[in-house]
């Protein structure tokens, strides 16, 4: 073996030689998939860790709707209030309970439409009933403000009127947009079912 033999094969072999253009090219496309596949990677763990982290937000009552199931529109009579429980999944934190009673609404059937009024009172909170005397409406009797039959503050210390809530009609059900509000005060704040 001669000695330009021996030269060639020790400059081929040294780790300093001038990478050739098919080695850069394919260290980029690697370098591209890697980026790529963490990229994805990432993405994956984020959305469902999002969807995770915002949930307690989107149930507690301030993120939206909270449309309860109540009774039929054929349960109702015009010119009868009826007061209903309203039962739900309850979610506190992270944790769920099943069909728990929330709180009650007053149910007012006008033609095929449904008025609804929390039956918590905006003082302190008692359960309003309703009064037919001596005239139709409702009444809390822990410090007896009343209200007229459309919820209207009368008399009392009640800081506001009953508080109203969205109501639809879905195969002939009433739904309810089931929400508590802040007591003792007179705007009308949520503060979560
Ligand atoms: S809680 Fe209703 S008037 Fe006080």
């Amino acid at each position: 073996m001669g000695s330009d033999d021996k030269n060639s094969r020790a400059e081929s072999a040294s780790p300093g030689r001038a990478p050739r253009p098919a080695d850069d090219a394919r260290r980029r496309t690697l370098k591209v998939l890697i980026a790529a596949g963490g990229a994805a990677f990432g993405c994956a763990l984020a959305v469902p860790a999002a969807v995770f982290v915002m949930a307690p937000l989107r149930e507690d009552g301030k993120g939206g709707a909270r449309w309860v199931k109540t009774v039929n529109l054929d349960a109702l009579t015009e010119g009868e209030p009826r007061k209903v429980a309203i039962v739900a999944d309850q979610r506190d934190a992270w944790t769920v309970a099943k069909n728990v009673e929330l709180g009650a609404v007053w149910l007012m059937r006008r033609g095929n439409d449904v008025v609804a009024l929390a039956a918590a009172c905006p003082h302190l909170g008692c359960s309003i009933h309703a009064v037919i005397d001596p005239a139709p409406g409702f009444a809390c009797p822990c410090h007896t403000s009343e209200f007229d039959a459309a919820g209207k503050k009368i008399s009392g210390p009640s800081p506001r009127d009953m508080d109203p809530l969205a109501t639809k009609i879905e195969d002939g059900a009433v739904f309810v947009d089931f929400h508590r509000f802040r007591n003792g005060v007179a705007e009308r704040v949520r503060v979560g079912v």
